[in-house]
């Protein structure tokens, strides 16, 4: 409470003292911030300089570039500038505090100062300089001096593993959305862009080896709706919809990350939802029988399970893995693991011949057979396997790296066996699932809900666990329900501003309402980089509670704190002369039938309405 009224009166003070009107605010929260007087003030004559190195002035002309965009101000680099300029310095003696990632950012009314062991820490400086620039001006005033607020700053990362997933298989994305996607997540500061390429609905990565992967298993017929139960494949039906990435493609995404300190982490999904490649290679199923590429039927994408029993299949993965291998520079391959539906594997002779010769003693046992088979792969081109928890069905493969998603409980067994775990939890981590009431969010029931309050709680490091083997967590964008490019980002954001929080930021600095507020900060960057996302932290929600004599009450909240609440039961649109919300539990009137809710701040209305049937919030 006390912190809430702290705020607000910093608030009241930002914007109503001109002198003071810098705001200092960063996600992810910074290890160390002082504030000081002053401010830093850049203007067309400010210069970026650098001891001349390459990579230092490839990121002075990025940030040179950001800063133009944002203030219309040209900044230009030099290698041996006096006076109010922006220094970039890689340490000539390395600072232990700050790691290898980490920076020293001084703000100073003489100059600005960005200090760093490596150019990544120096990329991640001038992300946390180009938030306060961005927050301290406006687009009305581009080509004007911008004031920087004063600070010091010394700032790393809690975890190396700082990832977001993206699905591109159920929907495809072009190479232009993932660089923008990849574009947003540095201004957050994340390093690992997982890349999950390969699924039932569409195979995304050209293979010279095997052109059919693409040719047939990139495009499906075309399905607007609800995913898992769309209509069937019709007879005779052209598959229309889809698109992969070609090598070239990939080559350029690839540079593209590197120049921003981005591992792509690509995922090859196998030996379950493989169902776009045994559309374009039949004999690589249990059955061999000719299938289409799934569209999200309703009957589910049968048989999309590569044959275990089948040699010429783990030639095409090594095929397969030894081209990715080659595009992706990073040390991981991901090969999925996950969901495999042993029914296919049951019924298989050749299956069951593989389990007799090598005395496995259920499907599990196989399932670990392949993955160990498919680990010899990925580790004969140089790499490292990592998978989705069921890989540790049936005996993990001897390095394998665990990427724990069916809650915790995978990434502790892998972490207490001496295994590294990425954490990506259902309950914290899936930013497909709806934000907000599930009537505002308009998905069908009964898709989850992750609202961004309970993202921001998550903790990575188990209790009891080593943290060592903790090497991070992940935000994941499945797309089943996510068809156009900007709805990724509407999912994504700012839930995942929440998670960088969570993956970067020292534990004890985590404080959700200070979050709150500069979330709120943040949001017109957003805005600035046309970046859509999910304002759902302003709306109402409502639930329902009874008293101890079975009387029926509601509450209401907001995730955002301090919004009025006004409500009605008798079918009125609320508004500002509404009841309002109290803070105390509200009796229901006898016959009510229907509850509105809408949040207000400075008499202007701010979330979206809130209208929910009685009947329907007594079922949740
Ligand atoms: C998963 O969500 N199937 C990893
Ligand atoms: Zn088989």
């Amino acid at each position: 409470m006390k912190n809430r009224f702290l705020i607000s009166f910093l608030l009241l003070l930002v914007s109503t003292i001109s002198f003071s009107q810098e705001v200092v605010s960063i996600i992810p929260e910074p290890v160390n911030l002082t504030q000081s007087s002053g401010h830093f003030v850049i203007n067309g004559k400010t210069k970026i300089v650098t001891n001349g190195d390459e990579s230092v002035l490839s990121l002075a002309a990025m940030f040179a570039d950001r800063v133009d965009f944002l203030t219309g101000n040209k900044l230009t680099a030099t290698s041996k500038g006096k006076g109010k300029n922006i220094s970039l310095q890689i340490n000539k003696t390395r600072n232990n505090e700050i790691g290898d990632e980490g920076y020293v950012l001084e703000i100073q009314p003489s100059g600005v100062k960005v200090a760093a062991n490596n150019p990544s820490g120096i990329f991640y400086g001038l992300q946390s300089l180009l938030q306060l620039v961005s927050l301290n001006s406006t687009t009305e005033n581009k080509g004007q001096e911008v004031a920087v607020p004063a600070v010091s700053i010394v700032d790393y990362p809690r975890f190396a593993w700082r990832g977001l997933m993206l699905d591109v298989s159920r929907h495809f994305f072009d190479k232009e959305f993932i660089k923008k996607f990849m574009d947003q997540m540095v201004e957050y500061k994340y390093n690992v862009f997982h890349w999950h390429l390969t699924d039932d609905p569409g195979w995304r990565i050209e293979i010279m080896k095997y052109p059919k992967l693409t040719e047939v298993g990139a495009w499906r017929v075309p399905r607007t709706g609800v995913f898992y139960s769309m209509p069937a494949v019709k007879p005779g039906e052209k598959p229309t919809y889809g698109g992969y990435y070609t090598q070239e493609d990939i080559r350029e995404i690839v540079k593209y990350a590197a120049d921003r300190f981005i591992t792509i982490v690509p995922e090859i999904d196998i030996p379950g939802h493989s169902r776009s490649l045994i559309a374009a290679y039949p004999q690589a199923s249990c059955s061999g029988r000719q299938t289409t590429v799934y569209a999200g039927e309703i009957d589910g994408p049968e048989g999309n399970v590569l044959c275990a029993g089948n040699e010429a299949n783990f030639k095409m993965l090594d095929d397969i893995l030894g081209e990715v291998a080659a595009l992706f520079p990073g040390e991981y391959i991901h090969i999925g693991g996950d969901e495999v539906c042993k029914d296919f594997w049951e019924q298989c002779p050749k299956c069951q011949q593989v389990m007799t010769d090598n005395g496995l003693k259920d499907e599990h046992e196989l399932q670990s057979y392949f993955i160990k088979r498919a680990e010899k792969i990925v580790e004969s081109k140089g790499k490292h396997l990592i998978g989705w928890d069921e890989i540790l069905e049936g005996g993990l493969a001897p390095n394998a790296t665990v990427m724990s998603w069916r809650g915790m409980e995978g990434g502790i067994k892998a972490a207490s066996e001496g295994h590294e775990v990425v954490m990506t939890p259902t309950d914290f981590c899936y930013l497909d699932y709806m934000q907000g009431d599930p009537i505002t969010s308009g998905f069908p029931a009964p898709w989850p809900t992750l609202d961004i309050s309970k993202v921001y709680s998550f903790e990575p490091v188990p209790n009891g666990i080593d943290p060592k083997y903790i090497l991070g967590g992940q935000g994941n964008v499945w797309t089943e329900m996510i068809q156009e490019e900007r709805q990724v980002e509407y999912m994504t954001w700012p839930r995942a501003m929440a998670l960088s929080e969570v993956f970067w930021s020292p534990k004890e600095k985590r404080n959700s309402e200070n979050f709150m507020h500069r979330l709120e900060q943040n949001l017109p960057l957003l805005d600035k980089n046309k970046t859509k996302y999910a304002r759902s932290v302003y709306d109402p929600f409502a639930k329902l509670t009874e008293t101890s004599s079975s009387e029926l009450q509601v509450e209401f909240g907001s995730e955002f704190p301090g919004l009025d609440i006004f409500y009605s039961f008798n079918f009125a649109f609320p508004d500002e002369y509404s009841p309002k919300y109290n803070g105390q539990p509200v009796t229901i009137p006898t016959g009510a039938v229907e509850i509105k809710a809408i949040t207000y701040r400075d008499g202007k209305p701010i979330g979206q309405m809130l209208r929910v049937k009685i009947d329907d919030l007594k079922n949740r």
